[in-house]
């Protein structure tokens, strides 16, 4: 039996509770205080930007909120449960059911159609045959991608694929979307459409948490949380951001947009 931690009152809106996360990587003689005491709470449906320099530590931050890396010390609670210092099998059965990841390079497979790409985390989640195809495909209908479930990655354009990663993500129905430089691959209107299909996933409740060097893309967030030196600079929240220039948030193959969400979530 693992030790439990004595249950602390626990507000029901919290999804994430830091206090005082450190990690610090050691490199033969060199240490590296990659993160130096974060304390961090972030409520379900917050949409929040995590940004700063680059090496500040922003994805070894988002690698022990989505359950990939340890922390050397420190507090982290996830819907009101330590979880920093549990098992690897318990820690990987909990990613696969709450979290979803989104990469800069959009980690796809090569060779493998999209609606594969989608269905993988079903199946380790227990979830196979009929059930993950439909589940797959209808994943990909909601990113606008239901006329391209037969392409493999090198038959998508690059914000198609990135379209693929978030149904990836997005299929096993997670309470916790992390993105890591979403938009960093691609060029400035696909950005634009992977930003609208966070805006709608934000509106439907998803809780989003997306590390960015592009100050456009975290001006769509509702909280900015500034990192240097492993540490937290600022941590600003702020009203919705003022539709675009022409009055419209762009979102070409994503109109069903009250829809997208419902059967992820
Ligand atoms: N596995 C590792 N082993 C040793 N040092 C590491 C490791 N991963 C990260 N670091 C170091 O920790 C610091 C924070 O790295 P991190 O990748 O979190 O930065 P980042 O803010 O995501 O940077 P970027 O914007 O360039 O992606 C850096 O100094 C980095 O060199
Ligand atoms: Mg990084």
């Amino acid at each position: 039996m693992e030790k439990m931690e004595a249950a602390a009152p626990y507000n029901q809106s919290t999804l994430i509770e830091m206090e005082s996360i450190t990690k610090l990587y050691r490199m033969g003689d060199t240490e590296v205080h990659a993160l130096r005491g974060v304390s961090l709470t972030i409520e379900h449906g917050e949409y929040v930007a995590i940004v700063g320099a680059s090496g500040s530590g922003k994805s070894t931050l988002m690698n022990v909120i989505g359950l990939l890396d340890r922390p050397s010390d420190g507090v982290y609670r996830l819907r009101g449960q330590e979880v920093s210092r549990i098992n690897r099998n318990r820690q990987s059965d909990l990613r696969n059911r709450e979290i979803g990841f989104i990469f800069q390079r959009f980690n796809l497979l090569a060779r493998t159609s999209a609606r594969k790409q989608v269905e993988l985390p079903l199946f380790y989640a227990g979830v196979s045959g009929g059930e993950a195809k439909r589940r797959a495909l209808e994943a990909l209908g909601q990113v606008g991608l239901a006329e391209r479930a037969h392409h493999r990655p090198d038959e998508l354009s690059g914000g198609q694929q990135q379209r693929v990663a978030i149904a990836r993500a997005l299929v096993t129905r997670p309470s916790l979307l992390l993105a890591d430089e979403p938009t960093g691959a691609l060029d400035t209107k696909t950005g634009e459409e992977v930003m609208a299909l966070f805006e709608t996933l934000h509106q439907n409740g998803l809780t989003l948490i997306i590390v960015t060097h592009d100050v456009d893309v975290a001006a769509r967030a509702r909280r900015i949380v500034t990192i240097r030196d492993g540490e937290i600079l600022s941590d600003e929240r702020r009203d919705a951001p003022q539709a675009h220039h022409n009055g419209v948030v762009h979102a070409p193959e994503m109109a069903q947009s009250e829809e997208i969400f419902h059967a992820l979530v």
